[in-house]
């Protein structure tokens, strides 16, 4: 199965993806989590992105439609896939149709999740993530069992991003508005787009998501 999540900064798109990885074999393929492991690594894209991405702007087209042409052609990929912040507007889905139809591959149901702009801002203020294993957490809202112990690996270091203050959440939310939720139109009239309630807790909302993984 290949699906889209689409929502906000904050919605839990990486959240979720996670989780359906686990539960369905899916690859979660995360344009952010890429990129910023490029900045990290100082590759050549690494270096045209970071400024880009700490003022909370978006890395050009033509970066992002080449490192998910990479990646669909990858082995891992083929019991499905999980885009998680790609598309982020309607030239980058219009290259998501081409490529899939070339590789004679198709979308089985784009997720829109809605959530508050004010629960956003506290969702990705609140934010951090393993520096060892990827886990993610949130202050509030997803604590480790044991404080500042990784329930998964054990580590005890912990990394914020660099976007993640109110101010370029703020912006980040205004170029979502902008630029990405017309793709909210460009999926509906295709009958791919089903939307669930991002504010209800992690759990609920995973249970929504299979709900629909179930019907498709
Ligand atoms: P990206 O990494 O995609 O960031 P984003 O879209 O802003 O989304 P986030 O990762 O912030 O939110 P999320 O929905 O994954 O939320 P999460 O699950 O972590 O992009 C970053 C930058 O890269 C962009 O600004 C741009 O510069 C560049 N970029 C990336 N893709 C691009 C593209 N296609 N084109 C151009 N540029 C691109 O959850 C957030 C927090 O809330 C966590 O702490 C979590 O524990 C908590 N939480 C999750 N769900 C819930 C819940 N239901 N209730 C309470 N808390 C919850
Ligand atoms: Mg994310
Ligand atoms: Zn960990």
């Amino acid at each position: 199965m290949n699906i889209i999540l689409l929502g906000p900064p904050g919605a839990g798109k990486g959240t979720q993806a996670k989780l359906i990885e686990e539960r369905h074999g899916m690859k979660q393929l995360s344009t952010g989590d890429m990129l910023r492991a490029a900045v990290a690594a100082g590759t050549e894209t690494g270096k045209k992105a970071k400024a880009i991405m700490d003022r909370g702007e978006l890395v050009s087209d033509d970066i992002v439609v080449g490192i998910i042409a990479d990646r669909l052609d990858a082995p891992d990929v083929k019991k499905g896939f999980i885009l998680d912040g790609f598309p982020r507007n309607t030239a980058q889905a219009e290259a998501l149709d081409t490529m899939l139809a070339g590789k004679g591959l198709k979308l089985d149901a784009v997720i829109e999740m809605k959530v508050d702009d004010e629960a956003l801002v506290e969702r990705i203020t609140g934010r951090y993530t393993c520096a060892k294993c990827g886990k993610g957490y949130h202050d509030r809202f997803e604590k480790p069992k044991v404080a500042g112990v990784c329930d998964v690996c054990g580590s005890t270091e912990f990394t914020r991003r660099a976007d993640d203050n109110e101010k370029t959440v703020r912006d980040r939310l205004a170029i979502y508005n902008r630029q990405t939720a017309p793709l909210v139109a460009y999926y509906g009239g295709s009958g791919q787009l089903k939307t669930i309630d991002g504010m209800a807790d992690i759990g609920k909302v995973t249970r929504q998501i299979e709900g629909l993984l179930k019907g498709v």
